[in-house]
């Protein structure tokens, strides 16, 4: 699985990690139906950093919820290079926002569950391990048990049991959200390195336009009842981003207008 990088379709076009097109997703909600998802098309190349912001109960979560595969689509199709996507996958990792993580095993236990739950022998799953934690700067944590963390350093060990499970896609449904202004900056310049240097493809759930700018290559902008995407902006600053910067407050201005629009 990790060793699947960028494959040529037939017609020697790069093929994107998800494809998902004309999406729809409807729930029954007692006698009514709630299309939650409307005609959703979206294609994330490998590597991309897609912020997905939009206001409540716009289908955000449930967007992500169908590319981890814990929800199936009501209509249209959602592929993971080029094939159906039919259920959750170690290729596809959700980050929790309370982390998920195991209180009663230590950081390189959590970290190697994965690949010894997928029949890994012992010894391979704790050099894997050992690999995840020093990527994600543990090393010094290794053998401490979550209580012992930081909210900051609990959420890079979640990141390092995805990446252990060779998982390209990192879904994160506000995983900032609950945090102080300073511990978040961090976590987003941690989550940035750690981005950069696996090449994964993030898709990034945010209420925070700021946020969005700060770590996206596209911002996609979603409309509530039922939920549309409305907006595709590419990101083209360079990183660190500047939030005080001419071009970055005219893209918050933008993208604050698509938004209130349709509140
Ligand atoms: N299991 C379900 N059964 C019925 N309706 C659901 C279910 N899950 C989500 N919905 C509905 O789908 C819509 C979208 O919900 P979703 O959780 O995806 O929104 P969201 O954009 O993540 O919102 P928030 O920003 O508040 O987290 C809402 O109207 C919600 O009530
Ligand atoms: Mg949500």
């Amino acid at each position: 699985m990790g060793e699947v990088l960028e494959r040529p379709a037939a017609t020697g076009t790069v093929l994107p990690i998800l494809d998902i097109q004309h999406v729809d997703k409807r729930f029954a909600f007692g006698a009514e139906t709630i299309t939650a998802l409307s005609d959703a098309t979206l294609r994330i190349g490998k590597g991309e950093f897609i912020c997905l912001i939009g206001p409540s109960g716009c289908g955000k979560s449930t967007l992500l919820r169908m590319i981890a595969g814990f929800e199936t689509v009501s209509s249209g199709a959602l592929l993971m290079w080029g094939k159906p996507v039919s259920g959750p996958g170690p290729d596809r990792g959700m980050v929790f926002q309370d982390y998920g993580l195991f209180p009663w095993l230590t950081v390189s236990q959590n970290i190697a569950f994965g690949p010894v739950a997928r029949g890994r022998p012992k010894a391979e799953a704790a050099a894997i391990a050992r690999r995840f934690v020093e990527m994600v700067g543990l090393t010094r944590f290794a053998e401490a048990y979550p209580h012992q963390l930081s909210g900051g350093m609990k959420q890079r060990v979640a990141i390092a049991r995805v990446l252990a499970n060779d998982a390209e896609v990192v879904l994160m449904d506000e995983p900032f959200g609950a945090l102080d202004a300073m511990t978040r900056e961090r976590l987003q310049e941690d989550l940035l390195e750690i981005w950069a240097r696996a090449k994964l493809s993030i898709i990034f759930v945010t209420h925070a336009i700021e946020e969005a700018i700060i770590l996206a290559d596209r911002v996609v902008v979603m409309s509530p009842g039922p939920g549309r995407i409305i907006a595709d902006e590419r990101i083209a600053l360079p990183r660190p981003r500047d939030p005080t910067g001419v071009e970055f407050n005219a893209l918050r201005r933008h993208l604050s207008g698509l938004l209130g629009s349709h509140h």
